[in-house]
């Protein structure tokens, strides 16, 4: 009895139906098509469509509100509008293969579309059969970079890196599934000032222990600050580190594996894998470059002796401006950023960055994207910021061990585990690799409950909660998967799969349901929000659950509606296995 159903076994069977698509993206290109045909081209535009999902389910599936909002700059009344862009939409064939008709003008000028019968059942068979659930690929293929991650050598990795990992991890694999070029950067802190006093102080005590960093740290800052002389030494040595002395070097690459260790195996626990680390020290090279483009197209200039770039808008100089070079001479983060731009857009050629950072980032981040604007060409680059919030206590204060002392990743995942597993036990499950499954969903817990939560809100960490049964949890969605897979399971070994017909009222809840996993991928692409997608798949399993409640599967009354209802099953399983697994990077079991 396998824990985790291995791929071959998954559900996925050979190409018998029509590709999925995604519905409002059709319908946004015909609304565009249509408004354009009618009222000048200027209105063929998807995003002018203003399709949004249904209000109410007796409204139909979408509204669309396009003829409000064009109906002032034509100086028309917009239900004439509506009226126009309804008969136009009848005549279109991909509108009568996706709604029925026909359609209704509804209040001021909504068009209420209501997805036909047909079409439903065509999306839910290509989702039950096809590769990924028939999930569309993006029009345009992109480089994307996601800078995630990103902890610093000889410093602990914190619940702030964990969430960056997690969120991080999640947005990539959605950008991967819908067809782009995504590389993972983990921008680790490994360069800068604080390398001189830990390089002196390896120095020192050839035999110190730097198995524990974070102590081997504290003892290094004590003496920087107590000691004048060896704060001198570590000056100079930063010196010798950024001109690439050899031995510098060599010591300097030993702390970086120590901390590569410990990265590596919180990684593997996450199952974060194809994190290409590309470090603060890869981009110190290019450091001097950056800053002449930036001092010579005159973004930066000298104040205090430092070279710095004021805000745009900050006419006055008033505020603290972005420092790129200190008095001294020495580089800062900032510099690092504005260098890793320019790599990314000359070398990677990428035409979208995101950096998945906690949002006390927020100010750098956007003063480094004004001074990489204004100095650089950037082409279509998009930069941007995807903040998240602050990790809390149950207690709202700062999340930290009884003790007071900040929490290591080893020991909160070590928990995370080991109370599910006391969870298991108590349940009296009578599975037999007990210790293997609180792992898996032990981190899953970890993972989903960052991922379920609005993520720039401040997230409030409870084993407890993450763990319940109950609720938008790992375990809730685990167990669900579980028992709609081994459902889906049965029914496909005596019935097969089949043509979907949609009688019951719960059929079409379902079958509605299913088919906007598409646009909902497709909002995470761009608004890079995954707990949408957990709502999304929380009210699938819910309302697979009514429709199992009132629709029996095995026992239907005929041979049709059976092999209707166990595609119905196959595509639930499917599209669950494709958010939770796929893309939220969640691992799944096959029993619970
Ligand atoms: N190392 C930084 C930190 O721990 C995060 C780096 C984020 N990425 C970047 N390109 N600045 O806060």
């Amino acid at each position: 009895r396998a824990l985790v159903a291995p791929a071959a076994k998954r559900p996925r069977f050979t190409r018998a139906f029509a590709a999925a698509g995604d519905p409002r993206e059709v319908l946004e290109k015909a609304v565009a098509s249509a408004l354009g045909a009618a009222f000048g081209p200027e209105y063929n535009d998807p995003s002018k469509a203003a399709l949004r999902p249904a209000t109410k389910k007796t409204f139909g599936d979408f509204q669309c509100n396009a003829a409000m909002a064009i109906a002032k700059p034509l100086k028309k009344n917009p239900r004439e509008v509506a009226t126009e862009l309804v008969e136009r939409l009848e005549a279109d064939a991909t509108v009568q293969n996706t709604l029925a008709t026909p359609l209704e003008v509804a209040g001021p000028g909504f068009v209420n579309m209501r997805l036909s019968d047909d079409y439903l059942s065509t999306t839910v068979e290509a989702m039950a059969t096809e590769e990924n659930c028939g999930l569309p690929k993006a029009s345009q293929k992109q480089t994307i970079v996601v800078d995630y991650s990103s902890p610093n050598i000889a410093k602990e990795m914190h619940v702030g890196h964990l969430r960056s990992t997690i969120i991080g991890d999640a947005l990539a694999n959605c950008l991967e599934l819908r067809g782009h070029d995504v590389i993972r950067q983990n921008h680790v802190g490994d360069w800068g000032t604080q390398f001189g006093m830990l390089l002196e102080h390896l120095g020192d005590n050839t035999d110190a222990s730097i198995s524990d960093l974070v102590a081997f740290y504290k003892e290094a800052k004590q003496r920087f600050d107590s000691d004048g002389d060896f704060k001198e030494r570590a000056r100079e040595r930063v010196v010798s580190l950024q001109k690439g002395d050899a031995a510098t070097l060599d010591a300097w690459r030993k702390l970086c594996d120590v901390s590569r260790v410990e990265f590596d195996a919180i990684y593997d626990r996450l199952s974060v894998c194809g994190l290409e680390e590309k470090g603060e020290s890869f981009y110190n090279d290019r450091l001097s470059n950056v800053v002449e483009e930036l001092e010579s197209s005159g973004v930066a200039e000298v104040s205090d002796g430092a070279l710095v770039v004021f805000d745009e808008k900050d006419k006055k100089k008033e505020k603290v401006p972005l420092i790129i070079r200190k008095s001294d001479g020495g580089f800062l983060y900032a510099t690092t950023d504005l260098a890793a731009v320019d790599y990314r857009s000359k070398e990677l050629k990428a035409n979208r960055v995101l950096y998945v950072t906690d949002a006390g980032q927020s100010g750098h981040f956007k003063a480094v994207f004004q001074a990489a604007q204004r100095s650089q060409e950037l082409g279509d680059m998009s930069l941007e910021h995807v903040p998240f919030g602050l990790v809390q206590g149950e207690d709202g204060k700062k999340f930290a061990t009884r003790s007071g002392e900040t929490v290591r990743l080893k020991d909160l995942l070590d928990e995370a585990e080991s109370r599910c597993l006391t969870e298991l036990q108590e349940r009296d499950s009578d599975a037999e690799d007990l210790t293997e499954l609180a792992k898996v969903v032990g981190i899953g817990a970890v993972k989903y409950a960052d991922l379920s939560l609005n993520r720039e809100s401040n997230y409030k960490f409870s084993y407890e909660k993450m763990l319940s049964l109950s609720g938008n949890t790992a375990p809730y969605m685990l167990y669900g998967y579980a028992r709609i897979n081994g459902i889906r399971r049965k029914a496909q070994e005596e019935v097969g799969v089949g043509k979907v017909v949609l009688k019951e009222d719960a059929e079409r809840d379902l079958a509605r349901h299913l088919a906007l996993l598409s646009a909902t991928i497709v909002d995470l692409e761009r608004e890079l929000r995954p707990n949408a997608l957990c709502d999304y798949l929380f009210e699938l399993a819910q309302i697979f659950n009514r429709f199992y409640e009132s629709c029996p599967v095995l026992k239907a009354e005929s041979d049709d509606i059976r092999a209707s209802r166990a595609t119905l099953c196959a595509a639930t399983a499917a599209a669950l296995r494709l958010g939770l697994e796929e893309v939220l990077g969640i691992g799944l079991v096959d029993r619970l």
